[in-house]
């Protein structure tokens, strides 16, 4: 196991390269559909890997702050915000003209997964 703050930074470099693979997908897709297949690709493979890497961070912050073994509400919660962070990328692609509504969800997805990990809700 790596320690702490190992993991800390995987989680904040994955929460980077998750959200502005999206909101690069998005807004090209705003400015002018249909993108080219470099660009989508740039932005897919982003989101996937900052995917990966706030699960598996996600899980090893967990471990080092002891909460494996009933594992808090608020964790559940940020599992249910990765999950919707991943599959909105579907909508991202399909519906550009949704561009503002689905932007304006994934900032909503972002506040609500730091304010559960800092503060810790329930
Ligand atoms: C879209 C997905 C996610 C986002 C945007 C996100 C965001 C954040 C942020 C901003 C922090 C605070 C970092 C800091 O204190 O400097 C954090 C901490 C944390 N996150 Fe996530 N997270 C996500 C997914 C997950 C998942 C899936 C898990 C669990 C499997 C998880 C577990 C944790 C834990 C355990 C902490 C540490 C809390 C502490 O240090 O007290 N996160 N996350």
């Amino acid at each position: 196991m790596f320690p702490y703050e190992f993991y800390k930074v995987m989680h904040l470099l994955g929460l980077i390269l998750a959200f502005t693979g999206l909101a690069g997908v998005l807004m090209a897709g705003l400015n002018n559909p249909p993108l080219k297949k470099s660009v989508r690709l740039l932005g897919a493979i982003t989101h996937g890997v900052g995917l990966l890497f706030l699960l598996v961070s996600g899980f090893g912050l967990a471990a080092r702050l002891g909460l494996f073994g009933g594992l808090p509400g608020w964790v559940y919660a940020k599992i249910m915000i990765w999950l919707f962070v991943g599959l909105i990328m579907i909508f991202v692609k399909r519906k550009p003209q949704m561009g503002l509504t689905l932007y304006f969800l994934i900032i909503t997805a972002g506040f609500l997964a730091a304010y559960f990990a800092v503060n810790k809700p329930f």
